[in-house]
């Protein structure tokens, strides 16, 4: 599905009905990561996956920040009749869930943080995110996903599930690469949200492959201890992506934080 929202067009998927939960994906990927969660939580649940700006079928169109993605959601929202909803997202798409935080808190019912963290880039991470552009602006999305491919999913994946990385490997291969530029320049120029974690007086599902070297478990438990009312899940078996390396076990911990939500 497709709607405009504020200055672009955005692409969606929309499943289920109920309470609205908004799930955000990481870098450089696209909506099509949450399919299992579309299928396995839409039963109890609205389900929305929008690509962010740059990706997908969404426009791709500067200028690019967390900021500037969390708003677009914002505009979404609003462009779906939706006011109030749970924010959820993947390593990048936390780090804008933070920032939907920061700027739309009134309408958070929940957040649900996954391989993700707070912490703005180091100057190692910002030198190798430059580095990175470089080769986008030289060899295109391909080069990037041969780059990033190892560290998205974990060991015990890589051993036992190749089609799964293979789709994975599809997925950034196939990511705009004028997209990918703009979300790298965002990556870099993001806040520190630690002084954040304080302000967050909403349930807070954090949740962590514990084979994730991009994201490690170290980061999630400074989630955990930075907000008040938080709940960490720690998955075995699965890397950075732990929707799409352990669905069922993923959304079975979604299910559940979410039944208790709604229960409020
Ligand atoms: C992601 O999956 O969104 C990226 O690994 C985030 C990052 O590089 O910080």
């Amino acid at each position: 599905m497709k709607v405009r929202a504020g200055d672009l067009t955005m692409a969606y998927d929309d499943a289920g009905g109920g309470m609205p939960v908004v799930l955000l994906h990481g870098f450089p990927h696209d909506r099509s990561m949450w399919s299992a969660q579309m299928r396995g939580l839409s039963g109890q649940c609205r389900c929305i996956a929008p690509d962010l700006r740059g990706f997908g079928g969404s426009d791709v169109t500067a200028p690019y920040s967390m900021d500037r993605y969390a708003d677009d959601i914002a505009l979404l929202l609003d462009a779906l009749g939706i006011q109030h909803a749970v924010i959820g997202g993947l390593s990048m798409g936390g780090y804008v869930a933070l920032a939907f935080w920061r700027r739309h808190a009134e309408r958070v019912i929940a957040l649900v943080l996954s391989d993700t963290r707070a912490p703005a880039d180091t100057t190692e991470t910002i030198a190798k995110r430059r580095d990175l552009i470089a080769v986008a602006k030289e060899h295109g999305s391909a080069a990037v996903a041969d780059a990033m491919i190892t560290g998205m999913m974990g060991k015990r994946t890589r051993q036992r599930h190749p089609e799964l990385v293979a789709q994975v490997y599809r997925m950034l291969a196939a990511a705009p690469v004028d997209g990918v530029i703009g979300a790298l320049d965002a990556l870099i120029t993001r806040p520190d949200s630690t002084p954040t974690l304080a302000t967050i007086d909403v349930p807070t599902l954090i949740i962590v492959g514990d084979e994730d070297v991009l994201t490690p478990p170290a980061d999630a438990r400074a989630l955990h201890a930075g907000i008040a009312q938080s709940s960490l899940e720690i998955l075995k078996g699965a890397g950075h992506l732990a929707n799409v390396e352990r669905p069922a076990a993923y959304n079975h911990v979604v299910g559940e934080f979410l039944r208790a939500a709604i229960r409020g």
